[in-house]
């Protein structure tokens, strides 16, 4: 889909714009916003409204053919006037990007009122429509024989905008671009069946990555890993005929003594569970168990296309939860690269057992900030629903900072984490007789205890985790990935780069 911005003062009215389609708006008492009314010239619009064809509400929306240089006119219901919620233009936007992918032309001209939208901030409005446009056009059919044409629809999108705004406009769209070609790359990655996206597929995909976009890449293979004595990470690959990677990604935008933020994403290629393996209902889902990595990738696919004033550095452990002769026992105990030894008591807990020495791996980069992105536990999903990402840090004031940092940057892009305690009694269960630590502590508070778990690994640096395991993807008709937490990610580091 292509954007571009074109500036309508008072004399260049909207109502020259030669277009497929125009989309303005309705109020629900009925009133048509500025750029609706500049559309109205032979009344067919308030006619519309009048005869309660279309009532103004959130989401609903109503075509209409045109006589002037649109050739139709799309009227979208924004809700309340002056009170437009983010949950109301959430809906309008999504509307009109549903109503524009089944129309016969190629181009529209949005005219929403977009500084009226939301209470974030004054580009929340264009980043809300970029977002949804792409969302509405995004397709997984890589691997079906006959293509899902029913989604062409429009694929030139002219957004209206004030002549003084211009410059910032462009940028903000330019940002929104690239974020959507990021959340796209993770939302393709998480789809595709686990028998093609193996580990060596992340690699080659992080490997492309740095070549387009001239980044950092380095793949670390067993050999290394052993050096390394990622003993913990091995343990979870030893099942499996995929060979391990471990990758390291660099975006180095920002000052070379500048510390980088580390992103380290859950890389499960598959999860069985192992030798504790998991009951064979929706057992396929858990191809999204690379989501976390697959959040990595898309976040610096974004911030590299936006060529962000920043060092981040992105790390995934990247294996398969297999069960076989060779497979890591429950009962086996490992030591981790950090020195602490750790009993298997289940071995389908294991993203937490490759984080650990990701984790561990990562303070050679002395980062500023370490963010940590899994589809974790079952138990998150439980407590948190498929709305909220869990968010877990320390409870100190250095990492109630980041907290709030990450927890404003998911409000501002529509990709919303909740925190979640990790105190010092959470800790206990995590007691084993025989290891420094055991891999799992038990139902109660499932998703604190696995956060309680890394938390170990972390006390050199910063640190947050993002347990991702209700947001990354949909189950049922819907299913797919959903590219979360690239949002919230990228508007996190646009937040630290200062822009
Ligand atoms: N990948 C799963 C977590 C998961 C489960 C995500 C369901 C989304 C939906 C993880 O590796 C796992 O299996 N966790 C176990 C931990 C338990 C054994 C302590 C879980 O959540 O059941
Ligand atoms: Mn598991
Ligand atoms: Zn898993």
């Amino acid at each position: 889909m292509d954007f571009s911005i074109k500036a309508f003062s008072t004399k260049n009215g909207i109502s020259q714009h030669k277009t497929g389609c125009a989309v303005v708006g309705v109020y629900d008492n009925g009133k048509l916003s500025a750029e609706a009314k500049a559309l109205d010239d032979g009344g067919a619009l308030s006619a519309a409204v009048k005869s309660g064809d279309i009532t103004g509400k959130a989401g609903s929306t109503l075509l209409l053919r045109a006589t002037g240089s649109a050739q139709r006119v799309l009227l979208a219901g924004l809700g309340a006037e002056g009170a437009v919620t983010d949950r109301n233009f959430v809906a309008t936007a999504q509307a009109v990007a549903r109503a524009l992918s089944t129309l016969g032309c190629a181009d529209a001209l949005l005219a929403l009122p977009l500084d009226a939208a939301g209470g974030r901030d004054a580009h929340w409005g264009l980043r809300t429509l970029v977002t949804a446009l792409r969302e509405s056009i995004f397709r997984s059919d890589a691997l079906k024989s006959k293509k899902d044409e029913s989604k062409s629809g429009v694929r030139k999108v002219t957004v209206a905008t004030a002549d003084a705004q211009q410059a910032e406009t462009r940028r903000v769209l330019a940002q929104a671009v690239a974020l959507a070609n990021g959340a796209d790359l993770a939302k393709t990655l998480g789809n595709l069946p686990p028998n093609i996206c193996t580990p060596t597929y992340l690699a080659t995909t992080a490997k492309q990555l740095a070549k387009e976009f001239k980044l950092g890449v380095e793949v670390l293979d067993r050999k290394q890993l052993e050096a390394l004595k990622m003993g913990s990470f091995l343990s979870v690959t030893n099942g499996s005929v995929q060979p391990p990677k471990f990758i390291v990604l660099k975006h180095l935008g920002g000052k070379a003594k500048d510390a980088p933020v580390v992103l380290v994403g859950k890389g499960i290629t598959f999860d069985t569970g192992g030798i504790s393996l998991k009951p064979g209902a929706g057992m396929d889902e858990m191809k999204y168990d690379m989501c976390g990595a697959a959040s990595v990738l898309g976040t610096f696919r974004a911030i590299a296309e936006m060529q962000l004033k920043l060092n981040v550095i992105g790390v995934i452990p990247a294996c398969e939860n297999m069960p076989s002769g060779s497979a890591t026992r429950p009962g086996d105990i490992v030591t981790s690269m950090s020195g602490q030894t750790i009993e298997i008591l289940n071995t389908d807990a294991e993203g937490r057992l490759i984080l650990c020495d990701a984790l561990t791996y990562v303070e050679r980069f002395k980062p500023a900030a370490v963010v940590d992105i899994a589809t974790l536990t079952g138990a998150c999903v439980t407590a948190l629903g498929h709305h909220n990402s869990g968010l877990f840090t320390r409870h100190d004031d250095a990492h109630d900072v980041l907290a709030s940092e990450l927890l404003a940057a998911g409000k501002s892009a529509n990709d919303t984490a909740w925190r979640m305690p990790i105190e010092e009694p959470y800790q206990e269960q995590l007691k084993s007789n025989f290891a420094d630590i055991a891999n799992i502590g038990g139902p109660p508070g499932g998703s604190i205890t696995a956060a309680c778990f890394l938390e170990r690994f972390t006390r050199k640096y910063t640190w947050a985790h993002l347990d991702i395991a209700g947001t990354a993807w949909k189950s049922g008709v819907a299913k797919g990935a959903t590219g979360r937490p690239v949002p919230l990610l990228t508007s996190f580091l646009i937040g630290r780069a200062g822009k």
